[in-house]
């Protein structure tokens, strides 16, 4: 990928990239939608990523192109609005210039910028934070200024926060920003604080990426976040994170059902992250295993973001040999499943799935074996 962003570059840009850097996609492990209630979660970089390539100029003139859109749009270092159709990937990169003043960094003025990216589209696996940290890396790389991974993984959230318009929290920039191959990134979102976690040699995952998406995905994910925040209020909390489980049923029929529910998904799952945490380290991929499928089924019943693709794929995953648990990843309303397995599973397992998921929806989800990888860097 680092020589097919070289020669991308110069075939645009007419000239060498000054600087070349990756930032990976992510799997979400477990811990649904605790990340923005100040919550715990565990996730996993992979090996696949965006790639970013720049080289300053002198003009002002801000040059992006991307493999994607296919075609170079030109900006002037003044332009602050957000792009829109098939400029709206620039929102990305743009986002994070426009982020940097808050973090008393100075944004690069005119320079030529390249990305390409290997990570399967759709599929929940957090192209956005991969372009944001990427991005990040190549634009204070063009302004020499080095700030810790904890500020570039900020400066990705509040591009997407401030300036896309999505108010997720660190789970994405933050496994991106601090991967480890072979390890998981435990968040403790309120510090926050990053760690990492060993991963077994025996756990495999794989993605059932379903390419099912509900029309309001956007909006469905605002709403959750608003339903948290207004049960955190009910409860008498600034975030649910503040709460116990035990606090959360003693509120039971005072607080709306609703309220109820998301607020008891949240509370249940942060403790199931940090029993996953105590289990991986005692390498017990059984029990890591229940509570991932533990976390499916409350994401389905409680949360209310699961879609009847995403149940039927952990339905059949479950009841498969090898198989130690599943679940939805990401933020749901379609998307894609997680699964983690043995060594054992293999390609005709998952294609007996994907033949099962055909016959009942009549089509075939993409089936990828991952494979965990660092994290952010500059090449
Ligand atoms: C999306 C968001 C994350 C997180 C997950 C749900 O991936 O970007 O911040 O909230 O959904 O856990």
């Amino acid at each position: 990928m680092q020589q097919k962003i070289t020669a991308l570059f110069q075939q645009v840009h007419g000239r060498a990239p000054a600087f070349i850097t990756r930032a990976p996609g992510r799997i979400e492990f477990i811990g649904n939608h605790t990340d923005y209630n100040g919550g715990t979660v565990l996730g996993a970089s992979i090996d696949r990523g965006v790639w970013v390539a720049v080289a300053p100029r002198t003009d002002g003139k801000r040059r992006f192109f991307s493999e994607y859109a296919g075609k170079v749009v030109e900006l002037g270092a003044d332009v602050t609005a957000k792009q829109t159709d098939e400029a709206s990937w620039i929102n990305y990169p743009l986002g994070v210039l426009m982020a940097l003043p808050a973090f008393k960094l100075k944004a690069p003025e005119g320079f030529d910028y390249a990305a390409v990216s290997n990570l399967p589209t759709g599929a929940g696996l957090s192209s956005s934070a991969a372009i944001e940290l990427a991005s990040g890396i190549a634009f204070l790389a063009l302004t020499d200024q080095h700030p810790n991974r904890e500020t570039l993984v900020k400066i990705g959230k509040h591009a997407e926060n401030n300036f896309v318009g999505v108010p997720c929290g660190i789970l994405d920039q933050g496994v991106s920003g601090f991967g480890k191959k072979d390890h998981l990134v435990f968040i403790d979102c309120k510090g926050p604080r990053f760690d990492a976690v060993p991963l077994p040699e025996s756990a495999h995952f794989w993605i059932f990426n379903t390419h099912t998406k509900h029309a309001l995905v956007d909006g469905l994910y605002a709403a959750r976040h608003r339903e948290c925040m207004e049960a955190a209020q009910a409860l008498g909390v600034s975030l649910l994170v503040e709460a116990t489980p035990a606090d959360v049923e003693a509120a039971n029929g005072k607080l709306s059902a609703e309220a109820f529910k998301r607020a008891k998904h949240v509370v249940d799952e942060i403790a199931r992250v940090d029993q996953a945490v105590v289990a991986l380290k005692k390498s017990d991929l059984d029990a890591v295993g229940r509570l991932l499928t533990a976390s499916h089924c409350s994401s389905q019943n409680l949360f209310e973001n699961s879609t009847r693709e995403l149940d039927f794929l952990v339905d059949k995953l479950t009841a498969t040999l090898n198989v130690y648990g599943a679940r939805l990843t990401g933020g749901g309303f379609g998307g894609a499943v997680m699964a983690l397995t043995s060594p054992a599973f293999g390609d005709s397992q998952a294609l007996t799935i994907a033949d099962a998921y055909e016959q009942r929806f009549g089509a075939r989800p993409d089936i990828l074996h991952m494979k965990t990888g660092d994290g952010a860097e500059r090449l």
